[in-house]
């Protein structure tokens, strides 16, 4: 589903954010990607969701090669993947609801139903009863949760998470996990970021790690 074959990133100022990276996630499977701050994770994501370009090599997204895509295929590339970044990206002066319910107001789905959807997804992360809160006045690991739920509510086929527990107590951490095995086990393919070996190890699933930008190790606890 996800291809790097020999994926280079050097940023305008000569560093290198990866170099030389190549792995693969299968359809369906979920996958961690792991390593230290600076380790190249987010710029792995970035890659990935088209937000930035490599310097050197491929990436492939559902075997096609993401540097040919422009313009409307752009667009359907980016509607394809559930994307939770790192700063989570939602508009602070909108409300939960707003901005969970933003990808279904793009797709033009009917009020009623973007309802339904977000009442679902918020309380899957835990979140029923912030809906008309403003983005601004959430808490880290709310505003974290908030983003979950507007990557998860199209039901994408690719999940990018970018470090999603980040913020979060153990428990609500869990809880997210467990959203995120969720969207997997109804078929999503998912790439989380995370520096938290000890949840990589626990979990057992496959795991690819970076270090200054290369890959240093993959496979399975
Ligand atoms: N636009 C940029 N220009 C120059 N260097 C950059 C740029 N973006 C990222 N980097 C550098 O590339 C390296 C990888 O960054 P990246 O954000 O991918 O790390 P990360 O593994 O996600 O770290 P963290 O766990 O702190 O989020 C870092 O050393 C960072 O400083
Ligand atoms: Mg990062």
């Amino acid at each position: 589903m996800l291809q790097f074959l020999s994926v280079s990133r050097r940023f305008d100022d000569g560093y290198y954010g990866l170099r030389d990276v190549t792995f693969k996630v299968d359809p369906g499977q979920f996958v961690f990607l792991t390593g230290e701050s600076g380790a190249g994770k987010s710029t792995v994501l970035r890659l990935v969701f088209r937000t930035e370009r490599p310097s050197g090599g491929t990436i492939l997204v559902d075997g096609v090669d993401t540097s040919a895509v422009h313009g409307s295929s752009l667009t359907s590339l980016r509607r394809s993947i559930g994307m939770v970044f790192q700063d989570y990206m939602l508009l602070f002066d909108r409300t939960v609801f707003d901005n969970v319910a933003l990808p279904l107001a793009v797709r033009g789905v009917s009020k009623r139903v973007m309802q339904e959807e977000v009442d679902t997804y918020l309380e899957r992360v835990g979140m029923s009863g912030y809906q008309r809160r403003l983005c601004q006045s959430l808490s880290g690991g709310e505003k974290q949760r908030v983003a979950l739920a507007r990557a998860l509510i199209t039901k994408p086929k690719v999940i990018l998470a970018d470090e999603p527990t980040g913020n979060l107590d153990l428990s609500n951490g869990e809880k997210v996990i467990e959203v995120l095995r969720d969207a997997n086990l109804r078929g999503a393919t998912v790439l989380m970021a995370t520096h938290d070996l000890y949840l990589v190890q626990s979990t057992r699933l496959p795991y690819v790690r970076l270090r200054g930008g290369r890959k240093v190790e993959e496979g399975n606890f």
